[in-house]
């Protein structure tokens, strides 16, 4: 009798190569569902958090051009090279969650190539079943807020300058003096311009609802990956998702709308 055995791997034949292949932890991590899961989850609540602290900075325009201006003007020039660090955090941030997110969507596909036979599962909501598409179109969202505000490539608005004067200005031109006499960026003239023009405000108020829609699914099931949606908190986790994507939302669209409604009203600025 030969004592010669063929070790095989409980997992199959390929499995023992493919781990030893894996490199390291974090690698490996990232290449899995679980990991994959965990990350587009973690990178999830800190779009969030990014989005409720922007709304929330946002809202200073109702408290009038200094507050807004003061708020703008710290995060662009007094924080240094922090904001660089910031927004190259959130890109990076923001790039790993869609990518993995839909990576893990065409793994999903591939793995069940042929549909089930009942397509809708009870459970699937329109939020939960969109989230692609939904996740996508914020993005393309993100890409224009930043062509119309931080680019200034969309709109350029009409103003009546420091000697009376009706002047046509590109956003980034607008200019307020401040109480010390310092000259900064007019970022209050500058989303006054945008919401009272109608399109621009319908078009943000429509994005609103399609980020509505992502983020109903998206906290829930943030929280259910994360481990946080146990049975006992089930509701109640529930519950914070869709105040918190109401939150959101409800304040975007109420800068829109406050705004168009004349609540922050436009200024004679110095060019
Ligand atoms: C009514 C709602 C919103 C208003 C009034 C608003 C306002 C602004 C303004 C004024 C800026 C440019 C700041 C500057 O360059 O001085 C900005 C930048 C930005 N906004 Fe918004 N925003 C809104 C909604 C959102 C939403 C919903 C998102 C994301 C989902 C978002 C993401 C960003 C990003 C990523 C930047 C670039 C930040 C940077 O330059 O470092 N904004 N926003």
């Amino acid at each position: 009798m030969s004592s010669a055995t063929t070790l095989r791997h409980p997992k199959g034949p390929h499995a023992a190569r493919a781990q030893r292949e894996a490199g390291p932890f974090l690698w490996a991590f990232l290449d899995s569902s679980v990991g994959s899961k965990i990350l587009v989850a973690l990178t999830g609540l800190a779009l969030v958090t990014f989005t409720i602290v922007h709304m929330i900075g946002n809202l200073k325009v109702f408290q009038g051009p200094e507050a807004i201006n003061k708020y703008a003007h710290f995060l662009k020039h007094d924080l240094g090279v922090l904001i660089w660090v910031a927004r190259a955090g959130l890109l990076a941030v923001f790039v790993l969650h869609l990518g993995l997110a839909i990576r893990l969507k065409r793994r999903a596909r591939a793995a069940r190539p042929v549909p089930y036979t009942y397509a809708r599962p009870v459970q699937a909501t329109v939020s939960s079943r969109t989230m692609i598409l939904s996740g996508i179109a914020v993005g393309l969202f993100v890409l224009f807020h930043l062509a119309h505000f931080t680019f200034a490539w969309v709109h350029e608005t009409e103003v009546i300058d420091a000697s009376g004067r009706l002047t046509r200005v590109n956003y980034l031109d607008l200019r307020y003096t401040m109480p010390d006499g310092t000259q900064v960026h007019d970022v209050y003239s500058m989303v006054v311009a945008g919401f009272t023009t109608p399109w621009l405000a319908v078009l943000y108020i429509l994005a609103q609802a399609v980020l509505f829609l992502h983020l109903l699914h998206g906290i829930q099931s943030s929280f259910q990956t994360l481990g946080l949606k146990n049975n006992r908190f089930r509701g109640a986790i529930a519950g914070l998702g869709v105040a918190v994507a109401l939150v959101i939302v409800g304040g975007n669209i109420g800068i829109v709308i406050g705004v168009w409604a004349g609540l922050a009203p436009p200024i004679s600025v110095g060019l």
